[in-house]
């Protein structure tokens, strides 16, 4: 059997501190794959779809296109994990204060659905302090964000912001 493993999350929009779990994930996994999480009621920045375009194009700057699937899923995560027939679901963990939230939730999915594991890795020192939503408050203010996220992202956080300041 093929062990797969999903990586969920709501990407909005991805950075290097995702790449660095993707990258130590296909080390250790035969089969990745990217569940980009609708996540509505999280309001996110970015369509799904876009988010879903800009994990592609960051997979080929990362020379891993081909090698990890990105998916989309608008429901449980252990709903959509028994789908794919994946027997582990993949999360980050960064600082200490992630662990709360991350022990809660592989708990509560461990009950719901007890034959699928949750693995937690840790990314490069690097990224211990990144996330989606400072690299949305960074771009929202016109700061730098290149050493956060790859050229395509930056790429489209300008045009996001651009074309939110126009509607305004
Ligand atoms: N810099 C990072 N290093 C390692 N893991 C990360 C990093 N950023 C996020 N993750 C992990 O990736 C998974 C998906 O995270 P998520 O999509 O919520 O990103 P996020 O950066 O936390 O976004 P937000 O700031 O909007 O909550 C989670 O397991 C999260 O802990
Ligand atoms: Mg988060």
């Amino acid at each position: 059997m093929i062990k797969k493993a999903i990586y969920p999350g709501t990407f909005d929009p991805v950075t290097y501190g995702h790449l660095d779990i993707v990258k130590r994930g296909v080390e250790i996994f035969q089969e990745l794959i990217v569940g980009i999480a609708e996540n509505p009621k999280k309001r996110p920045l970015f369509t799904v779809e876009e988010r879903r375009e800009m994990f592609i194009e960051s997979l080929k700057e990362i020379g891993l296109k081909g090698k990890v699937k990105v998916k989309t899923f608008n429901s449980l995560l252990v709903e959509f994990a028994k789908k794919e027939g994946a027997v582990a679901i993949l999360r980050g963990i960064r600082i200490v204060s992630d662990m709360d939230h991350e022990f809660t939730m592989a708990s509560l999915n461990r009950k719901l659905y007890p034959e699928i594991e949750t693995v937690f890795l840790m990314p490069s020192d690097d990224y211990a302090y990144l996330s989606s939503s400072a690299v949305r408050e960074i771009a929202f203010y016109g700061g730098d964000v290149s050493q956060f996220v790859p050229k395509a992202v930056e790429r489209r956080l300008k045009e996001k912001f651009k074309n939110l300041s126009q509607s305004r």
